[in-house]
C-alpha cells in the first residue's frame, strides 16, 4: 500500500469517526443546566477524595490500586456539548444523559434532597466513590433513578439513614454502600439500614447481582430478610455491619453466589450446611463471626473455593479430611477456632495453590519431616503453636513475604541457616513474644520492612535496619550500647503505613543521635526505660517533626 492510499484511509476514518460524532444528538439542555448547577453546589477539595489513595483491590494481599483523583468538573463548560464533558455519558441514540461517574473527583459539600442531580431521570448508572458529602443523607428523590442499574454511593461520608425509596430501584443490578462513616460528628456517623427497608430491598431487587454494605450499621436487620435474595446475585459484602442473629443456610444455596464476605459481625452465628451448597462459591470469608459447630465434608465439594477465612469462629470438632481436596485454595485461614484432634502439618502441602496460611495451636500441629514443599506460599502465620525452635522447614520456603512466629515457646539462638529464608521477598518478620537469645547484627532479608522482636532476651548492639524498613520494634530485650547514629533511613512507601521505632525497656546508653532528627517519616518513637544521657536533639524540643508520639 503506497502512502497516499495510507493518508486516504486515515482520511476516511477521520470523516467516518468525525461524522458520526455530528451525528449524534447533543445533550438536551435542561440535563446540561442540572448538571452546571450540581456543579456550583460543591467546592473542589483534594482531600474529600482521600480514601482513593488507599483504596484496596485485594484486601486479603493488601494489594492498593490507588485511584487517580481530580475533579472531572473542571472540564464541564457552558459552552460545550456536555455529552464530551468528563464523567458524563449519554445515550447515542436520544442524547440523555445515561451514565454519571464522578469517583475520586474531589466533590465536598452537601448533597441536598433538592439537588438538581434528580433531575437526571435517565440515569442508568450513578457512581459517586470517593467524595465528601459532609454526612449528607441519602435523599429520598432517589426514587427519582427508575432506570437505574448500577448505584455506588461507596466511601463519600454519607450519614443518616437509606431511605426506603431505595427500594423503589428495581432495575438495579449493582448497589454499593459501604464505607461511609462521616467524623465530624459523633452521634450517628455510620449509614443505618432498618430492617423493614431492607426487607423491601430484598423483595423488590430481583436482578441485584452485586451488593455491597460493609460498614453500613444493620443492627436492626433481621438476618433472615437474607433468605429472600435475588438467585442472581453473585457478590454480598456484609462485613462489619453489626449484624446479629442466625444467618440463614439458603444464602450458602444461591445458585450463583461466588462471593461471600460477612466478617466481623461478632453476633452473626449458625452452621455451615451439610448439604447442597452452592457450587460456583470461589470466596467464603467469615472471620470473626460465631459460626460454630464442625466444618462439614461437603466443603471439599467446593472445588472452585480460592480464599476460604475462618478466623476468629468458634468452629469445632475435627478438620475434615475432604478440605486437602481444595486444589484451588491460596488463602486458609483457620486460626483461633477451637478445633479438637491433631493435624499432620504436611496435609497442607496438598493444597499446591496456597499462598497464604493461617494456623494456630488448637490444631495440635504435628511437624514430622524436616522439608514440606509449598511451591507459593508467600504469607504463612505460625502465631501461637507451641513451637519450641525454628522448624526447618521454613528453610524451603523461596517466596516468603509475611513470617509470623510470635507468641511460642521458641528459645535459643537463631539458628545460622534462619537468616537465608526467603533472602529476596521477605518483608514481615515477627518474632515477638519468644525466648530468643543472642545478638542480631544484620537483618539481612533485601526487602525487609517490618521487624517485630518485642519481649525476646536479645542481647548486644542494636541491628543495623536496611532501609526498606519502616516499623521497627525491639522493645522488652536486653539490648546494650548506643543508638547507631545513622538510626533508619527511612523510605517513603506508596502505602498507608505508620513509621515506628521502638527500643523501649533495653539498657541503651548514649545520647539520641541527632541523625533521628532526618528520619522525618517517623511518627512515632519509644525510648523510654533506658539509660540514655545528653540532650534531646533540635527537631524534637521544638516539634520540628512530623512526629505524633514520642516516649522518653
Ligand atoms: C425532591 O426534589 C424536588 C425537586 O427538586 C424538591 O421540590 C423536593 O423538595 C425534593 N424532595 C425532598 C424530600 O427533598
Ligand atoms: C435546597 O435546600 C437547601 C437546604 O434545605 C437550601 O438551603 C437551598 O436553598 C435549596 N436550594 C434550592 C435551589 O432550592
Ligand atoms: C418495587 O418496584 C416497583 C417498580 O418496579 C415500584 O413501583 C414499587 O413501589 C416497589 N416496591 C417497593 C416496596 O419499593
Ligand atoms: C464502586 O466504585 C469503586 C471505585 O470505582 C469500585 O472500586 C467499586 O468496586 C465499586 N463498587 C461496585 C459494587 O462495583
Ligand atoms: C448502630 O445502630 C444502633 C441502633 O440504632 C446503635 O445503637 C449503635 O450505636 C449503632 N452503631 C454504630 C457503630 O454506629
Ligand atoms: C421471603 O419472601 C416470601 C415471599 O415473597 C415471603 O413470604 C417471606 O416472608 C419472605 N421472608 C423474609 C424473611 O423476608
Ligand atoms: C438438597 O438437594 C436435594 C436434591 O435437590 C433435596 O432433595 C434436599 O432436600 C436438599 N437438602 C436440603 C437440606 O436443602
Ligand atoms: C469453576 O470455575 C471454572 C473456571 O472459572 C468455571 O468454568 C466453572 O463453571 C466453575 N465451577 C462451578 C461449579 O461453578
Ligand atoms: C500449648 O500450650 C498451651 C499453653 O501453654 C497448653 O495449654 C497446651 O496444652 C499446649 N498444647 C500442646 C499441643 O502442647
Ligand atoms: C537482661 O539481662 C539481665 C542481666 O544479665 C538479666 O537479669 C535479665 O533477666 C535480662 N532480661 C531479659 C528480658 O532478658
Ligand atoms: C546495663 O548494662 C550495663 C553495662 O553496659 C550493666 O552493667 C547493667 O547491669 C545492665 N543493666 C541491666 C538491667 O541489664
Ligand atoms: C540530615 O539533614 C541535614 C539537614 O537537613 C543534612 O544537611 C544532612 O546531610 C542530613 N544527613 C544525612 C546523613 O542524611
Amino acid at each position: 500500500m503506497g502512502w497516499n492510499q495510507i493518508l486516504c484511509l486515515l482520511c476516511f476514518h477521520f470523516f467516518l469517526h468525525s461524522s458520526l460524532r455530528f451525528a449524534l444528538p447533543l445533550c438536551p439542555l435542561d440535563q446540561r443546566d442540572a448538571l452546571l448547577h450540581f456543579k456550583n453546589s460543591f467546592v473542589l477539595d483534594s482531600k474529600a477524595s482521600d480514601p482513593c489513595q488507599w483504596h484496596f483491590v485485594d484486601s486479603y494481599y493488601q494489594k492498593i490500586n490507588p485511584i487517580k483523583s481530580y475533579p472531572k468538573i473542571n472540564s464541564w463548560h457552558m459552552g460545550t456539548d456536555c455529552c464530551s464533558w468528563d464523567g458524563v455519558a449519554c445515550d447515542d441514540a436520544t442524547g440523555n444523559i445515561i451514565g454519571l461517574d464522578l469517583t475520586c473527583s474531589w466533590l465536598h459539600g452537601t448533597l441536598h434532597s433538592n439537588s438538581s442531580l434528580f433531575r437526571l431521570h435517565h440515569l442508568c448508572s450513578l457512581n459517586l466513590f470517593g467524595n465528601n458529602f459532609v454526612g449528607s443523607h441519602i435523599s429520598s428523590n432517589l426514587s427519582a433513578f427508575a432506570t437505574l442499574t448500577h448505584l455506588n454511593l461507596s466511601s463519600s461520608s454519607f450519614s443518616g439513614f437509606v431511605p426506603s425509596e431505595i427500594s423503589h430501584l428495581s432495575k438495579l443490578v449493582s448497589l454499593d454502600l459501604s464505607n461511609n462513616y462521616f467524623f465530624d460528628t459523633h452521634s450517628f456517623p455510620y449509614l443505618g439500614l432498618e430492617n423493614s427497608i431492607f426487607t423491601m430491598l430484598v423483595q423488590n431487587l430481583t436482578t441485584l447481582r452485586k451488593l455491597v454494605l460493609d460498614k453500613v450499621n444493620m443492627s436492626m436487620v433481621s438476618p433472615k430478610s437474607f433468605a429472600n435474595l435475588s438467585s442472581s446475585l453473585t457478590y454480598l459484602s456484609v462485613c462489619q455491619c453489626s449484624l446479629g442473629g442466625i444467618f440463614p443456610d439458603t444464602v450458602f444455596r444461591l445458585p450463583s453466589l461466588t462471593s461471600l464476605y460477612i466478617g466481623e459481625n461478632y453476633n452473626l452465628y449458625w452452621i455451615l450446611p451439610k448439604s447442597n451448597w452452592t457450587s460456583p462459591l470461589e470466596t467464603l470469608s467469615l472471620y470473626g463471626t460465631s459460626f460454630s459447630g464442625e466444618i462439614p465434608n461437603s466443603i471439599g465439594n467446593m472445588k472452585n473455593l480460592t480464599i476460604l477465612d475462618l478466623e476468629d469462629c468458634k468452629f469445632t470438632g475435627h478438620i475434615p479430611s475432604s478440605m486437602w481436596n481444595l486444589s484451588q485454595l491460596q488463602v486458609l485461614w483457620i486460626d483461633e477456632n477451637s478445633f479438637s484432634g491433631v493435624v499432620e502439618f504436611k496435609l497442607f502441602t496438598k493444597l499446591k495453590n496456597l499462598r497464604m496460611l493461617y494456623v494456630s495451636q488448637e490444631l495440635n500441629l504435628i511437624y514430622d519431616t524436616l522439608e514440606y514443599t509449598f511451591p507459593k506460599l508467600e504469607v504463612l502465620s505460625l502465631f501461637s503453636c507451641n513451637l519450641t525452635k525454628f522448624p526447618f522447614f521454613l528453610n524451603s520456603l523461596k517466596r516468603l513475604t509475611q513470617l509470623d512466629l510470635s507468641s511460642n515457646g521458641i528459645s535459643g539462638e537463631i539458628p545460622m541457616w534462619f537468616w537465608g529464608i526467603s533472602y529476596d521477598t521477605l518483608e514481615l518478620l515477627n518474632l515477638f513474644d519468644n525466648l530468643l537469645e543472642g545478638g542480631i547484627q544484620l537483618l539481612h532479608w533485601k526487602k525487609l520492612s517490618s521487624i517485630y522482636l518485642r519481649k525476646n532476651s536479645f542481647h548486644g548492639p542494636l541491628p543495623i535496619l536496611p532501609p526498606s524498613t519502616y516499623y521497627f520494634d525491639v522493645s522488652y530485650n536486653n539490648f546494650t550500647g548506643e543508638i547507631p547514629s545513622l538510626i533508619c533511613q527511612f523510605s517513603p512507601l506508596p502505602s498507608p503505613v505508620t513509621y515506628y521505632y521502638s527500643i523501649a525497656s533495653n539498657n541503651i546508653t548514649g545520647k539520641i543521635p541527632s541523625l533521628i532528627c532526618n528520619a522525618t517519616q517517623l511518627e512515632i518513637i519509644d525510648l523510654s526505660n533506658n539509660s540514655l544521657t545528653g540532650s534531646l536533639p533540635q527537631c524534637l524540643t521544638n516539634f520540628s517533626t512530623d512526629l505524633s508520639v514520642l516516649n522518653l
